[in-house]
């Protein structure tokens, strides 16, 4: 395998003159947890829309395993193993967390209603289905309908149903935003089994969780790169200091 999984060059968006991302090269090392920063506007946003195809690039490659995937849509590369959560799995409320999960199963193995009526192969679905509910913390809540659950179980459900997919790279958007500290805790702790033989790409403006599970930090300010390293290298950084009293902490 490839030292970096994704590796992204020269990507660059323009609306209408104004420049929401600008020349940005970075890459994403096998097996990293990887954080996106950056004060207010400076195209963090954008630029993991690019990279999960929901807007296409003025110019730049993107490529995934050395593969160009530059052009391909977001279905394509989640087939690929590229996979945004809070996206691409809904959740469906009045689904119980079991059923939400067999349901991810059942969509990621292509399989018919038919198929799924032989009693072996749903046992099967069942097992994984456990594990992954395991896996995200919330047995006891299997039988809930996903519409009852709270703010911070319906996110590990999410995990649970993105887990599903198999996805070899996960792109989380903004994981604990709007959570209580209690929900905070308990999605950082499953980012961090997530990542387990597996690569993460996340926007994520707590610096605190950054601090704690990242093992590469990209920062942006005005579309540009400002700054690379780990936390503890970036955050000792004057530009980016600066950058994030000067534009205000996001
Ligand atoms: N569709 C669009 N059309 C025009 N300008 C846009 C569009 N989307 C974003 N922008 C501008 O691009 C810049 C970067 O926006 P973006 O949302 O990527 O920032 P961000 O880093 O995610 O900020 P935040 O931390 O506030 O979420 C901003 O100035 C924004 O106003
Ligand atoms: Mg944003």
């Amino acid at each position: 395998m490839s030292e970096h999984v994704l590796e992204v060059s020269g990507l660059t968006k323009d609306f209408r003159g104004f420049v929401a991302v600008d020349d940005v090269s970075l890459s994403v090392r096998t097996g990293a947890i990887h954080a996106l920063i950056g004060p207010n506007g400076a195209g963090k946003t954008t630029c993991f829309n690019l990279l999960t195809k929901f807007l296409t690039p003025t110019a730049g490659t993107i490529r995934y395993r050395g593969e160009d995937i530059t052009r391909k849509g977001p279905d394509a590369i989640a087939r690929k193993g590229l996979v945004r959560s809070f996206q691409i799995s809904a959740v469906f409320n009045s689904l119980s967390v079991r059923d939400n999960v067999m349901r991810a199963i059942q969509r990621h193995r292509g399989e018919s209603f038919d198929f799924w009526r032989s009693r072996k192969v749903l046992g099967a679905g069942r097992e994984k289905a456990e594990g992954l509910i395991e896996a995200v913390g919330i047995t006891r809540l299997a039988n809930t309908p996903a519409g009852e659950l709270s703010y911070g179980h319906r996110r590990a459900l999410e995990i649970a149903t993105t887990l599903a997919l198999e996805p070899d790279f996960i792109l989380l958007d903004e994981p604990t935003a709007g959570m209580g500290i209690e929900d905070v805790e308990r999605i950082t702790r499953l980012i961090e089994t997530a990542a387990k033989g597996r690569t993460v790409l996340m926007v994520e403006h707590n610096l605190d969780i950054v601090s704690q599970i990242s093992t590469h930090v990209t920062v942006l300010a005005r579309g540009r790169i400002l700054a690379e390293g780990d936390y503890a290298t970036i955050a000792a950084n004057s530009e980016v200091i600066d950058a994030y009293l000067g534009g205000g902490h996001g």
